[in-house]
């Protein structure tokens, strides 16, 4: 049983995704919700160290598919659902959708593996709302290039981005009622009063 509900945010590297999270979980606040803030991966301590072996070192693309799962498993049994059920909302910067648009997307790893993953590691649950923050490439790359030194994924070419934007659209047509696609190349206070409308109506 959840009490609470589970809010995720997506979208392309250099989407612009991470600067509205905390705006949302002060919106949740000020409306009284205990909100617990997470990412993936990452989210536990063995969840962490195993984004620092998936964000820098190469591996074969099964075996990255696999340790999203392996943390995400951990991730759900430490944090999500213990919280869920407590009555606090969750809010996680990236989730099971990430795992479809980068490795089925970008790196073109059967979706059928995919969702058989899905079904083992979270069966049952979805998140309520899922706010994907969609850009085009050279947007996004322009975004990206202005920051810090760049992971493993973030050096990807345009193809890859390309493929995984792509499958992230797909899965928002796929599951509607939960996804809202944001245009996120308007400035970010018209961004802001769009995900605030859509906060406020859950
Ligand atoms: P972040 O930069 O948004 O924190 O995400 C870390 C990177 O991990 C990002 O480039 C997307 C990637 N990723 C996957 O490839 N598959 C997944 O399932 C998740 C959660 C993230």
């Amino acid at each position: 049983m959840t009490l609470g509900k589970f809010i995720t945010f997506e979208g392309i590297d250099g989407a612009g995704k991470s600067t509205h999270i905390a705006f949302v979980a002060d919106l949740l606040k000020e409306r009284g919700k205990s909100v617990v803030m997470t990412r993936e991966p990452g989210g536990t301590p063995l969840g962490e160290k195993l984004r620092e072996l998936l964000l820098h070192e190469k591996m074969h693309l099964e075996t990255e598919a696999l340790l999203m799962f392996a943390a995400r498993r951990e991730h759900l049994a430490q944090v999500i659902e213990p919280a869920l059920a407590r009555g606090d909302w969750v809010i996680s910067d990236r989730f099971t959708d990430a795992s479809f648009a980068y490795q089925g997307g970008g790196r073109k790893l059967d979706f059928d593996k995919l969702e058989a993953l899905e079904k083992w590691v979270h069966p049952k649950l979805q998140p309520d709302l899922t706010l994907l923050f969609d850009v085009p490439l050279d947007v996004a790359r322009a975004r990206l290039d202005a920051t810090r030194a760049l992971d493993k994924f973030e050096q990807e070419k345009a193809d890859f981005f390309a493929a995984t934007r792509d499958a992230y659209l797909r899965r928002a047509a796929q599951y509607s009622q939960r996804f809202r696609v944001i245009d996120s190349t308007m400035p970010m206070e018209a961004v802001r009063d769009v995900v605030r409308g859509i906060v406020c109506d859950l």
